[in-house]
C-alpha cells in the first residue's frame, strides 16, 4: 500500500516539508516527459511534480492513497485519484510511471512493481526516486533506541524499506523493467527543525503513544540526534540517500 501506516495533511506537509518535491527535480529531469504523452505520478502528495510534468508538456494522473492529498492535487488542477501502488487498475496504459519519496513506503514491493509494469505500456519508463539503502540511517536509529529505553512504547515497528541498489535492480529486472540507470545518492536534506519531521513522518511508527508519550519521544530523539544531525551554522538536516532509477518495459 501507499504510505500505509502514516495519515497527510497537505497544509502541514506543505509547510514543513517543501524540500520533498523542490529536491526531485533532477528525477523530473531524467523522467524528460513529452508532449501528448500520458503519465502516472504515483504517490502524487500534493500535486507539486505532476504540475510540473504538466508543465513540460504531458498529461498527468496522480494516484496517492490519502484523500486528502488526492483533493489538493485535484485543486491544482490535476486528475487524480486514491489508490495503492500495491492494487492499480491500469493496464498498457501509460507512457511513463512516475514516483518520488513514496516507494520506501511499500513493503511488498514486488507486487507494487508488478502493478507498475502491467501498466506501462510497451517501451514505456518506470522513473522513480525513493530512499535507498542507508537512508536516514541515524534517525531511524535514534527512534528505535529510545523505544528500546521505554518498554512501555512497544515494539519498534519499522514502516519504511530502503532496498540497495543489486536488490532494486534484481527487482525490476525480474518483472520485466530493463533497467537503464540506477544510483544511490546520499543527499543531506535540511529541515526546519527534526520534531516536525517527526511530527509529519513518524506517524506510522508513534500511532500506539498516549499524547505524553510522543511527546517524550520527539524530545528525546531530538537529543540523541541533535549531536549527529545539527550543526550551528546551518540547522537541522537528515540523513538521507536517494536510490534514483530508471527502467523501460520490455
Ligand atoms: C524519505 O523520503 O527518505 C523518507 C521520508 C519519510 C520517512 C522516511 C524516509
Amino acid at each position: 500500500m501507499i504510505k500505509e501506516t502514516n495519515s497527510w495533511n497537505p497544509k502541514k506537509y506543505n509547510k514543513h516539508t517543501a524540500f520533498v518535491s523542490q529536491l526531485a527535480m533532477p528525477a523530473v529531469d531524467l523522467l524528460e516527459p513529452k508532449n501528448g504523452e500520458q503519465i502516472l505520478d504515483l504517490g502524487c502528495g500534493e500535486g507539486a511534480l505532476a504540475l510540473e510534468i504538466e508543465k513540460r508538456g504531458a498529461k498527468v494522473i496522480g494516484v496517492d492513497l490519502s484523500e486528502e492529498m488526492v483533493k489538493a492535487t485535484g485543486a491544482n488542477g490535476i486528475e487524480a485519484y486514491v489508490g495503492t501502488a500495491t492494487d492499480l487498475p491500469y493496464s498498457d496504459e501509460f507512457d511513463a510511471i512516475f514516483s518520488n519519496a513514496m516507494l520506501h513506503w511499500v513493503k511488498e514491493s514486488r507486487v507494487a512493481v508488478q502493478n507498475i509494469a502491467k501498466a506501462l505500456k510497451r517501451g514505456g519508463r518506470f522513473v522513480a526516486e525513493l530512499g535507498g539503502e542507508g537512508n536516514a540511517y541515524k534517525l531511524v536509529k535514534a527512534m528505535q533506541e529510545v523505544f528500546e529505553n521505554h518498554k512501555e512504547f512497544g515494539t519498534f515497528n519499522n514502516p519504511w524499506h530502503f532496498p540497495s541498489v543489486q536488490e532494486y535492480s534484481d527487482l525490476l529486472n525480474s518483472e520485466g523493467l530493463r533497467v537503464e540507470y540506477i544510483e544511490l545518492i546520499p543527499r543531506p536534506t535540511l529541515i526546519d527543525d527534526i520534531s516536525n519531521w517527526l511530527d509529519i513522518f513518524a506517524n506510522g511508527i508513534t500511532k500506539d503513544l498516549t499524547p505524553g508519550q510522543f511527546e517524550i519521544f520527539k524530545l528525546e530523539c531530538r537529543d540523541i540526534l541533535k549531536e549527529q544531525l545539527y550543526a550551528k551554522e546551518s540547522g537541522w538536516s537528515v540523513d538521507y540517500v536517494r536510490l534514483r532509477l530508471k527502467a523501460v518495459k520490455l
